[in-house]
């Protein structure tokens, strides 16, 4: 597959993707969208083999928002059915590769099937100690800190904890994936420069690197160049480095 050629400090722990443009992908080859959703898992498959071989720790994936709701029915069912079909099939090759799935999201909230193929997932993989795959799934920033909030809330109620010793650490071993360090490195395909509402809390220091290329057609070729950008990037966290 990849050669891995690259300076270990060029290999994030963590790296983050929003996985956009299938749609545009689709639509500039006069098919429908959900034919560029079933690319993008082509693709993400390879990515996460990929990113496992490059040694990345943590690979967390955005594959539906919290907002996404708002597309057209077909487009919305049609993605659903398209994870628990990839969910199904890709499990045994994810398992063998001693991966560790995990999905964070409203997951309730998702169709009965896709819960249980995810359960499964996340059921079978739990004690690996290879990479952790994370996929956001009815996945919002906003949804995730506003559930944190209501347990802080729930926890002053109950005298658990006062007022006064609210700080980042009560909030953040609240969020839904607390023992996962927070993203290194975030990229986006598709060349929108923002973050739709992905991991808002966890992307505060994290390095962006932004491509215009579609999701279908990313590479490992252009993981390799993301990571190697991020190699030559000075991480201050607000302080001074000389
Ligand atoms: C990203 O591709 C995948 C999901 C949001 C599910 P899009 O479907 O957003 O593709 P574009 O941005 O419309 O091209
Ligand atoms: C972000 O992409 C969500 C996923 C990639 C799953 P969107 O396509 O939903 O983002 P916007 O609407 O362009 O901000
Ligand atoms: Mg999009």
């Amino acid at each position: 597959m990849t050669q891995p050629s690259l300076s270990p400090n060029s290999v994030p722990t963590h790296v983050a993707v929003i996985m956009d443009g299938n749609g545009r992908w689709a639509r500039s080859r006069g098919l429908e969208r959900i034919e560029g959703h079933w690319q993008g898992y082509r693709t993400l498959k390879r990515i996460v083999y990929a990113a496992d071989d490059l040694g990345v720790r943590y690979l967390t994936v955005y594959g539906f928002s919290s907002e996404n709701w708002r597309r057209p029915e077909g487009e919305v069912s049609g993605l659903m059915s398209l994870m628990a079909a990839a969910m199904r099939a890709e499990i045994e090759e994810l398992v063998q590769n001693g991966i560790r799935v995990r999905v964070i999201g409203r997951i309730p909230d998702l169709p009965p099937d896709l819960q249980r193929e995810f359960e499964i997932a996340m059921e079978r993989t739990r004690h690996y100690t290879g990479m952790t795959f994370s996929l956001a799934i009815n996945y919002g920033g906003r949804a995730e800190i506003t559930d944190a909030v209501r347990r802080i809330a729930e926890a002053v109620r109950d005298g658990q904890i006062d007022v006064g010793d609210i700080n980042e650490a009560e909030i953040a071993r609240r969020l839904y994936a607390p023992d996962i360090p927070d993203p290194d490195l975030l990229i986006r395909t598709a060349g929108e420069l923002r973050l739709s509402n992905f991991l808002l809390w966890q992307s505060a220091y994290a390095e962006m690197w932004v491509t215009p290329v579609f999701w279908p057609d990313f590479t490992p070729e252009l993981l390799m160049e993301a990571l190697e950008a991020f190699g030559k990037r000075t991480r201050r966290f607000g302080a001074v480095v000389e």
